[in-house]
């Protein structure tokens, strides 16, 4: 166990888009734009800075216009962004994003609420829509969600998640990421499914997606690792979810990758004390507290030193 683990690993920091999301209040786009400059200031290689989708399906990310023109091109940060269709392409071009991750679900009742779509007319769809990120010079990125379960129909079956996959590897998707949606996988299930993914793509192409409703996150991200995985999606502070799929909580903390990989040896260029400053950054300026147990030792930590070296009156 844990004796060919990668060195080095890349995680993508989908606070802005999958945390912002899922905010009930409007998050002023001054706001939005200190948090991503501060996650690029951290080490952080890749972010995923927004969404280009209905603003009606997803008002908090309404500016994504702006947040995309401003932040489309970092120092050393790769940019990513959700595209679902056509349209939202239109935007990230415009916007100038390095990477348009198309998404879409591998059980039908959650692809329907979350893209008003069957799963064959977004195949279809998407047969047109990824050759033509290529042809605009973009990478193409494609999630697939619920690909552990799903919050209407329940199990999903990982022949589906499987076929689904092929398909996008066909129309030429770079990567395929795996999302846990609902955060109800475990690591045998991990390591089950990407037995079976990694006959069709090595495993620098695949990204791992997990949400931590059931706190088994970070177990299925060193599943993951175990496999050889080496690209995870994390949201600083545990923000994150989905608005179509009740009773998720929020996505792995990217503090918690950030320990977790580092005590194992495997490099991720992280500054994780800079990285947990923007999670309290954050959280100050959302007015909730954040779910991470990494952020709330961090600041239980701070707060002790800082009372510890009040002078005595
Ligand atoms: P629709 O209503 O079926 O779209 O929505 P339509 O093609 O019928 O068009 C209707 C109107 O929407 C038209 O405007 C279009 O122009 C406009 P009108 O002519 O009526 O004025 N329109 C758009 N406007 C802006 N941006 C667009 C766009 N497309 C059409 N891209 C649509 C289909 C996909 C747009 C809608 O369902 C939508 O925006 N859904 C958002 C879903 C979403 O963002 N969910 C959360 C992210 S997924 C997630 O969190 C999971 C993930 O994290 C992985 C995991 O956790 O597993 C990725
Ligand atoms: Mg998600």
């Amino acid at each position: 166990m844990f004796e060919k683990l990668p060195k080095r690993v890349t995680i993508t920091e989908v606070g802005p888009r999958d945390g912002l999301q899922n905010e009930p209040e409007w998050v002023p786009t001054e706001v939005k734009a200190e948090f991503i400059r501060r996650l690029a200031a951290t080490g952080l290689n890749k972010i995923e800075i927004t969404s280009f989708v209905h603003p009606k399906w997803i008002p908090p990310l309404a500016d994504c216009a702006e947040i995309g023109k401003r932040f489309s091109h970092m120092d050393d940060v790769e940019t990513t962004a959700l595209v679902p269709n056509m349209k939202g392409l239109e935007g990230a071009t415009a916007a100038g994003i390095q990477e348009a991750a198309v998404f879409m679900s591998a059980s039908e009742t959650h692809n329907k609420k979350n893209i008003n779509k069957s799963i064959d007319e977004t195949l279809t769809q998407f047969a047109e829509l990824i050759p033509e990120i290529k042809r605009r010079g973009m990478r193409a990125q494609a999630a697939i969600s619920t690909a552990f379960g799903c919050p209407y129909e329940g199990e999903v079956d990982p022949d589906r998640v499987v076929s689904i996959a092929r398909e996008l590897l066909d129309y030429g998707a770079d990567g395929i990421s795996l999302g846990d949606t609902v955060g109800v996988g475990n690591p045998l299930q991990v390591k089950r499914l990407l037995e079976r993914l990694l006959e069709l793509l090595d495993a620098e192409r695949v990204t791992m997606h997990f949400h931590d409703t059931q706190g088994t996150a970070v177990a299925n991200a060193v599943a993951s690792l175990e496999m050889g995985i080496t690209r995870f999606d994390g949201a600083v502070g545990g923000l994150g979810g989905c608005p179509y799929a009740p009773g998720a909580s929020g996505n792995v903390p990217t503090e918690n990758l950030v320990y977790t990989f580092h005590g194992m040896g495997v490099e991720t260029g992280i500054d994780l004390e800079k990285l947990l400053d923007v999670g309290a950054f954050i959280q100050e300026q959302l007015g909730h507290p954040l779910p991470s147990n990494g952020l709330k030792a961090y600041l239980g930590r701070k707060s002790h030193a800082e009372s510890a070296a009040q002078p005595a009156s």
